[in-house]
């Protein structure tokens, strides 16, 4: 591949959802479709003593209601390394609030939810934890993360800052709600859902019912938005399934709003305390650092996870993370957009803006001056690192050598306080290996199948560059297969790594068909794209398939993804570390009665490699910015301590960020290919897109008030 930019293209599925066309796991319809409705546990921990179903099942149009003895007890750990348990099914035990304890299943969806309300249910109730700070909540230290030693150094620090921040659970919420419908036929059972891992779906269902495998189909062409929330197994979907075989017929169930707050995953509570130390040349020189967040009783989202990126942000050789779960009775956090910089750069970035005021330096050069090409925490180089590029281009743009120093000295006439914040992100890059096969028919059409989920961030649209620009082929019967395990062996998406596992396997696929049609040929002059040269030589269709690895993998990585295994390589390989850069230049304006914080302008830089689709690269950026406003001054979830579960569990009181917040978001990309990442040099952007941004506003908030504000959301109240 050359190595020039990528041209900007429309969304390849842009007309189709702009005119509702596009298929969502919600709207799939099937003749003879029950609908059903979970029944949420009323109790936040204990046992149900009795489901007493008789009046649900009076209700007309109900046809039946699955309780825990319709379900195979939970499949024996197997103590070897593999793909997570699947979750629970329905049981007796009651771990958190809203935990589905029945499924009732109904002619009309009316029926179906008047059919749940009407299940009574009882209960031998337990005390529980709601929050951290509940009793009986459980510390659990995790490992450490350590490069150098941080006490040593930081006993010579010449200035050290050290401070607590927090950010609140917050919840995912994509307009698309969590569904499933599944269909058992001729001995297949089909699941359409919004996934973003249909392998993991797959193989969680048949471990749930004790199916085989190879009998288990799941499809997910298109996703309203995952953010993390649909990338694990979904509780909701070996329900759904065993509906679809006891009944025989097709089931479709949607979960409302309120339920997925309580069954969903979701950003934890978290809690940062940072101390930083610099020597006398400006230089930081040691870190320590302690993260800890609410975790259920049996959850895995790790909180060292907090220390990826911060210790690769700067060039501190001394640095302690330390971390621990407060484990509690709730629902099991987990992945939600930039799952743990989001946080851990909020506190981090906002550690290193208070340091720069302490010592009197503008923040954007006290940054510059801190970079670094290492990696301290394994001591290996950084493959490609272009922060400070970000850095420059992003003051140079935002007109940062305009900003006054002094807190609450930017001010317009009418009194509205102006303040200017920078903040850095990193995230690790990340490859899956990959499975395609692309065939090109004479007939005009073209099909490409390979491991990946589209849920608006423009996988597919990136993937058709790829192939548009390698090949001259017909752009209108293009179809792009992913999300779907009978077409190509799929792993999940998540955590940034999509582009790298498709893209590359994309491009070797154009090589390895460029290198076919000229085989066949031979040497030949003929006219016309290549569906019409096929034609020309009488060939119905070119087929070729390729796998690609990510750096170091080898052959048991295609087969552990065949089997739908999670093998992930990075950030960290033997000889570099690979991370994704970005920098945000903020201004925000508060009104000086009601307080309000609006932000009218952003500058974003990203060093995510090559930019293969410019615009949904873009869009990407943009929504991680409009989303890091939310998390910093709207969004946290109500915990009920009363009864345990979620008070504003829906769009009207989970509080969002809305257009008339945020004015205009400038984008742009350093756009230079990391050769050692993948084959096309990228690094992945939607993760590091939000990192960081949070830390821009609420320092551009210090900037314009002086009130350093440590905790989120940043509310009105904490500026009167
Ligand atoms: Mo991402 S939060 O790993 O989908």
């Amino acid at each position: 591949m050359t190595a020039a930019p990528f041209k900007d293209r429309a969304r390849v599925d842009a007309y189709d959802k702009v005119r509702g066309t596009t298929q969502y796991a919600a709207d799939i319809q099937f003749p003879r479709m029950l609908y059903a409705m979970t029944v949420p546990s009323h109790v936040a921990k204990g046992r149900m003593t009795a489901i007493v179903t008789d009046a649900a099942m009076q209700v007309p149009g109900v046809v039946r209601i699955l309780t825990p003895t319709d379900f195979p007890p939970p499949p024996e750990p197997t103590g070897e390394d593999g793909p997570p348990p699947p979750p629970p099914t329905l049981e007796m035990k009651i771990a958190y609030r809203g935990q589905p304890i029945a499924l009732v299943l109904a002619e009309t969806l009316e029926a179906a939810v008047q059919g749940a309300e009407a299940i009574r249910q009882r209960f031998a109730d337990a005390p529980f934890s709601s929050v951290i700070d509940s009793e009986g909540s459980e510390r659990e230290p995790v490992e450490d993360w350590v490069a150098g030693n941080s006490e040593q150094a930081m006993a010579g620090a010449v200035t050290t800052i050290e401070a607590s921040y927090e950010s609140p659970t917050q919840h995912h919420n994509p307009i698309e709600l969590l569904t499933t419908t599944a269909v058992w036929a001729d001995g297949r059972l089909t699941i359409y859902e919004c996934s973003q891992g249909v392998n993991v779906t797959k193989g969680s269902v048949a471990a749930a019912l004790r199916l085989d495998p190879a009998i288990v189909d799941v499809k997910s062409a298109y996703i309203g938005g995952g953010f993390g929330q649909k990338g694990l197994p979904q509780r909701q979907t070996a329900l759904v399934a065993q509906a679809a075989i006891l009944t025989g017929r097709p089931v479709k169930l949607v979960l409302p709003r309120g339920q997925i707050f309580h069954v969903a995953t979701y950003r934890p509570n978290s809690r940062h305390k940072v101390q930083i130390g610099v020597d006398a040349t400006g230089k930081m020189i040691a870190a320590n650092y302690h993260a800890e967040h609410e975790q259920s009783r049996t959850g895995f989202f790790s909180p060292a996870e907090y220390h990826e990126s911060p210790i690769r942000m700067y060039g501190i050789e001394n640095y302690r993370g330390t971390a621990a779960n407060i484990r509690i009775d709730r629902q099991a956090p987990g992945y939600m957009r930039a799952p743990h910089p989001q946080a851990s750069c909020f506190a981090f970035e906002s550690a290193v803006d208070e340091l720069a005021y302490k010592l009197g330096r503008d923040p954007v050069a006290f940054r510059i001056e801190n970079d670094t090409q290492i990696d301290h925490k394994t001591g290996n180089p950084l493959s490609s690192r272009f922060l400070n590029e970000c850095l420059i281009e992003g003051a140079r743009r935002f007109g940062w050598e305009k900003r006054s120093d002094a807190p609450g000295s930017m001010k317009a006439a009418d009194g509205t306080q102006i303040g200017w914040g920078v903040a850095a992100g990193c995230y690790p890059s990340m490859m899956p290996p990959a499975i395609a096969t692309l065939r090109i028919n004479a007939n005009g059409s073209t099909r490409f199948a390979t491991s990946g989920h589209e849920m608006g961030q423009g996988i597919r649209t990136a993937i058709a560059a790829i192939l548009i620009e390698g090949l001259d082929i017909s752009t209108d019967k293009l179809e792009v297969v992913i999300g779907d395990t009978t077409a190509a062996p799929q792993h999940m998406t998540a955590g940034s790594w999509g582009t790298a596992g498709a893209i590359p396997g994309a491009a070797k696929a154009v090589e390895r068909m460029r290198a076919a049609v000229a085989e066949l040929l031979e040497g030949r002059q003929v006219a016309g794209n290549l569906h019409q040269q096929l034609a020309s030589v009488r060939r119905p269709f070119l087929q070729v398939e390729v796998s690609e690895l990510g750096p170091g993998q080898n052959a048991d990585a295609i087969a552990a993804l065949r089997q739908g295994g999670f093998v992930v390589a990075g950030p960290e390989y033997p000889e570099f570390t690979t991370m994704s850069y970005i920098a945000h230049f903020v201004e925000v304006r508060i009104e000086p009665r009601t307080r309000r914080i609006r932000m009218p302008r952003v500058v974003s830089i990203a060093d995510c490699g090559r930019v293969v689709s410019p615009r949904t690269a873009g869009s990407q950026i943009r929504g991680g910015v409009v989303w890091a406003f939310s998390a910093a001054l709207r969004e946290a979830t109500e915990i009920d301590r009363r009864f345990g579960g979620y008070l504003n569990n829906d769009l009207a009181d989970y509080v969002v960020a809305v257009n008339a917040d945020i004015g205009e978001i400038d984008v742009g990309f350093v756009d230079k290919p990391d050769p050692l990442a993948n084959s096309v040099g990228l690094k992945g952007l939607g993760e590091v897109a939000m990192v960081g941004a949070s830390a821009a506003i609420t320092n551009a908030v210090f900037h314009a008030t002086g009130k350093r504000l440590r905790e989120l959301p940043i509310r009105i109240e904490h500026l009167l």
